[in-house]
C-alpha cells in the first residue's frame, strides 16, 4: 500500500518565549509558552510512502536536501514508522507558500506540516492533542502551530506536554519586519542548550517566565491589550538578556534590529501601542491593533528604510488537503 498526505501550517510566533528544554530527546520543556499563529507564510508538505526509495528523501521548495536537514526528518519519520508499525521510507516534499526570503521560514509550520501529512501517511489518526506531541518531538515550538490564534503549550513529561488553543477576545495583529539578515547566525536548538549549561541568569529567566506566562494568561482573559504588549516585549527582552549571559555568548540582536526595537518605545510615545519581540534571528516582530499595523510598519519604514515589512493577524492551525 503507498499512503499519501498533504499538509499545510503556518508559523506561530512566541509572546511567551519557549527556551531551554528539561529533556532535549523529547523536546520538554523547562516552561509554558504562549504563542500567536499567524495567517501567512505557510509551510505545505506531501509525504509519499514508497519502498523503492534507498533511503528517506527530501526535498524543499523542489531541490533533493543533502544529508544535515534531510537527518532531523529521517529521525522524525523513524519516530512516526515506530508509532505506526510500518517500515516504508518516505518522500517528503515541502516548500514554504512565501519564499523562504520572507524571512518568516520557521520550524514551527515546517514540523507542523510534516507531523499531520506523515501520521496521515502512515495511518497513525491522531487527534489534534497527540498531533501536537508529536509535532513538539520534530521541534518543540512546532507543538503550537497545530492550533491557530492564541495557542499556550504546557511543559511536563511526554505524555502531558502538548499545546492547546487559549480563547482570547482580543484582535491582534503583527508587523514583521524583515532586516537584512547577513551570515547565518546560530541554530536555536543549540542555543538554547548553550543558554541552560551556561548562562548563570537560566534559573531567574525559568522563575520569571514562568510568572509571565500566569500573567499573560490573565491579562488575556481580561482582553488588557497593553498588558499583553508589556509583558511580550519584557519576556523577549528577558530572553534575549538570559542567552548574552551564556559562553560563548549568543546574541541574535543587530544593531538594526535594536533601533527598530526602540522605534516600539517611539510609537508608543506617539500613542501607538506597539510592542517588540524577537525569536532567533535579527527579525523583529511588532504586537499591535489591527487599525494601527499600517501606522507601524510607516513608521518602522523610516527607521529602517531597508528593511520589508509583512503585516499578519490570527491564523488557522494546520490542516490536511485532500489525501
Ligand atoms: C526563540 O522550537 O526552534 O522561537 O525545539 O530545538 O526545535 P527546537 O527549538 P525551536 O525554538 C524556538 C525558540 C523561539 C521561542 C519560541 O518560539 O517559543
Amino acid at each position: 500500500v503507498t499512503g499519501t498526505a498533504t499538509a499545510e501550517a503556518n508559523p506561530n510566533i512566541a509572546l511567551i518565549k519557549y527556551w531551554g528544554k528539561a529533556d532535549a530527546a523529547y523536546n520538554l520543556p523547562v516552561t509554558g509558552s504562549l504563542s500567536l499563529t499567524l495567517d501567512t507564510a505557510p509551510t505545505r508538505t506531501t509525504v509519499t510512502l514508497d519502498d523503492t526509495l534507498a533511503a528517506d528523501e527530501l526535498v524543499l521548495g523542489g531541490v533533493v536536501q543533502a544529508a544535515r536537514p534531510a537527518e532531523r526528518v529521517r529521525v522524525f519519520l523513524d519516530l512516526v514508522r515506530a508509532l505506526s508499525g510500518r517500515t516504508e521510507r518516505a518522500r517528503v516534499d515541502s516548500v514554504n507558500l512565501i519564499p523562504t526570503g520572507a524571512g518568516l521560514a520557521s520550524s514551527a509550520s515546517a514540523f507542523a506540516a510534516l507531523a499531520a501529512a506523515a501520521s496521515a501517511a502512515y495511518g497513525l489518526g491522531l487527534d489534534d492533542r497527540a498531533l501536537s506531541r508529536l509535532a513538539r518531538r520534530g521541534s518543540g515550538s512546532a507543538s503550537r502551530s497545530v492550533f491557530g490564534g492564541i495557542v499556550r503549550w504546557y511543559p511536563g513529561d511526554d505524555a502531558s506536554s502538548y499545546a492547546e488553543p487559549v480563547p482570547a477576545d482580543l484582535d491582534l495583529a503583527m508587523v514583521v519586519a524583515i532586516i537584512d539578515a547577513g551570515p547565518k547566525t546560530i541554530s536555536s536548538t543549540v542555543a538554547m542548550n548553550r543558554t541552560t549549561a551556561t548562562s548563570p541568569f537560566y534559573p531567574a529567566w525559568a522563575e520569571s517566565t514562568t510568572a509571565q506566562l500566569d500573567e499573560m494568561l490573565a491579562a488575556l482573559d481580561r482582553a488588557d491589550f497593553t498588558a499583553v504588549g508589556e509583558l511580550a516585549e519584557s519576556n523577549s527582552l528577558r530572553m534575549h538578556a538570559t542567552m548574552a549571559g551564556a559562553w560563548p555568548p549568543v546574541r541574535y540582536q543587530t544593531a538594526a534590529s535594536i533601533a527598530l526595537v526602540d522605534a516600539a518605545g517611539e510609537l508608543r510615545a506617539a500613542g501607538v501601542e506597539a510592542y517588540a519581540t524577537m525569536d532567533a534571528g535579527p527579525n523583529v516582530k511588532f504586537l499591535c491593533r489591527p487599525d494601527d499595523a499600517d501606522r507601524v510598519a510607516a513608521h518602522l519604514a523610516t527607521v529602517d528604510p531597508g528593511a520589508r515589512f509583512l503585516s499578519a493577524r490570527a491564523g488557522r492551525g494546520v490542516r490536511l488537503l485532500g489525501s
